[in-house]
């Protein structure tokens, strides 16, 4: 299987917040970002592996800013490197006031997907090669981000996570 760059994944998701996207103080509700942010990263999988891929696990969203009603959601999504049968998606969300001609940061997150086979079994994704130096250093943070998700699904003994552990030691 040929090695896949990051810019081969990489994926722009813009949305306008409509009032049905919206919570009671007319700001975007959270839990329609992350349904934006599931298809945008998988959109991103997908174009790394060339497979049906499922969303296996989301790491930690903290939101920074809120997004106005009306005001346009900014989602830029990347493979930040493979695994086995997983691959690990970097996301950035921004909010941009299109009249007033800012733009801000909503957040940033990690989805992780794996891809499947015809029988719906994780099935092997190409290598992952980091272009930049900014991608290197999210590639090179990502083996402990992986350690920590197993660890807490419980797919993996704390013991285990060396990487994990040379974080505090
Ligand atoms: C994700 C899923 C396909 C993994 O299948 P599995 O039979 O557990 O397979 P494995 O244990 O062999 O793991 C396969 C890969 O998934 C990764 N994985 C499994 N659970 C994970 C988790 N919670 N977080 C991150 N990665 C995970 C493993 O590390 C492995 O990656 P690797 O091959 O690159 O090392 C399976 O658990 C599943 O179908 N889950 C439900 C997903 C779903 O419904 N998503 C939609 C959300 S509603």
């Amino acid at each position: 299987m040929e090695a896949k760059k990051a810019s081969e994944s990489f994926t722009i998701m813009n949305e306008m917040v409509l009032p049905n996207d919206t919570n009671t103080f007319g700001n975007l509700m959270g839990g329609r970002l992350m349904y934006w942010m599931d298809i945008a990263a998988g959109i991103a999988a997908a174009k790394h592996c060339n497979s049906p891929c499922m969303t296996a696990s989301v790491d930690n969203l903290s939101f920074k800013n809120s997004i106005k009603l009306g005001n346009i959601v900014h989602i830029e999504a990347i493979v930040s490197r493979a695994f086995t049968t997983s691959m690990e998606i970097h996301l950035k969300v921004w909010g941009e006031d299109l009249l007033r001609k800012t733009k801000y940061e909503s957040n940033e997150a990690y989805l992780t997907f794996v891809a499947l086979d015809e029988n719906n079994k994780p099935k092997p994704v190409p290598a992952f090669i980091p272009e930049t130096d900014e991608q290197q250093r999210v590639y090179d943070g990502a083996l402990r981000r992986r350690q920590l998700r197993l660890v807490l699904a419980g797919k993996m003994k704390a013991h285990d996570a060396t990487e994990l552990k040379a974080l505090f030691s």
